[in-house]
């Protein structure tokens, strides 16, 4: 496995993979890899003939310079994982040979980044897209892998794709959660263990809700949700929509569309999201 720190040491890999006709799988994460991030790189790895996986804080996604300054990181953990389940490249840039220069363009998703987490975290979106476009740009994958759980950054990052008409196809993949429940995240490893012990009702609460969803109506299924956030003390929602799983805007009424529940909810300070397909 080779470690690439800067953008010119990627760039000659993937000259070299080109040259040998090797299809490339790309896995773009900002590190502290957890069981998910596995599961998606060992997927990546057997979907293609070589795996890169990016690994980067990236500056300019975070709206809370808090949250940015208490994101964990250990590279040397992550390279090490990755090594055991033989990914090829890892590429891990400097913030500052990445915003070399200073972005000038700002990306436009419309109605797509209105919603859920856009007016929680404003610049959030533009951040990732303006990331995620660069690493397409130098790894030129085949294909790019991204969690479910970031269900807006999967619409986003496609709407990126089909703006810009890169050639690349982007795998969705399923939540990965912990057996309690609880899907893993990056962030689960700053909640206290109290905190650890009582995350997983998310995903209860959640599961419940698409059990209600054959009998009560979409009005009474988020009101039972945000009652049930609501009455414990340790979760402080942010928001819960019940949405088109395409277009992302609010649904009221039941239709032949693919639905579902997305949630944000801040617990011991950690902000935590997951989703529900209805
Ligand atoms: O999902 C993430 O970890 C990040 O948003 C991504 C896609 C790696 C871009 O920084």
């Amino acid at each position: 496995m080779q470690v690439c720190y800067t953008i010119n040491e990627l760039l000659s890999c993937v000259d070299k993979f080109k040259e040998e006709k090797k299809s490339i799988g790309l896995l773009p994460t900002m590190g502290a890899l957890h069981q998910g991030h596995l599961s998606l790189a060992k997927r990546a790895k057997a979907e293609n003939d070589v795996l890169i996986c990016s690994v980067f804080v990236n500056p300019i996604q975070f709206n809370n310079k808090e949250d940015l300054e208490k994101y964990p990181r250990d590279l040397e953990r992550d390279i090490k994982l990755l090594e055991e389940i033989n990914c090829d490249v890892v590429f891990a840039p400097s913030a500052e040979e990445v915003y070399a220069e200073e972005p000038e363009f700002t990306y436009s998703f419309g109605s797509l980044e209105n919603v859920l987490e856009g007016p929680q975290r404003p610049g959030h979106f533009n951040g990732v897209a303006t990331i995620v476009h660069k690493l397409f740009n130098w790894s030129k994958a085949d294909r790019a892998y991204f969690g479910e759980k970031d269900f807006q950054q999967v619409a986003i990052v496609k709407d990126l794709v089909r703006q810009f008409s890169i050639p690349i196809e982007i795998v969705e993949c399923p939540i990965y959660r912990d057996e309690d429940g609880l899907a893993t995240s990056s962030r689960n490893v700053r909640l206290s263990p109290e905190a650890r012990a009582i995350a997983p009702k998310i995903h209860e609460i959640l599961l419940k809700s698409a059990s209600l969803m054959k009998t009560l109506s979409i009005s009474q299924v988020k009101g039972y949700v945000e009652g049930e956030f609501k009455m414990r003390k340790e979760f402080t929602l942010e928001y819960f929509e019940i949405v088109d799983a395409k277009t992302l805007q609010p649904v009221t009424l039941k239709g032949d569309n693919k639905i579902v529940g997305c949630v944000a909810v801040w617990l011991d300070g950690v902000r935590l999201i997951d989703i529900q397909k209805y």
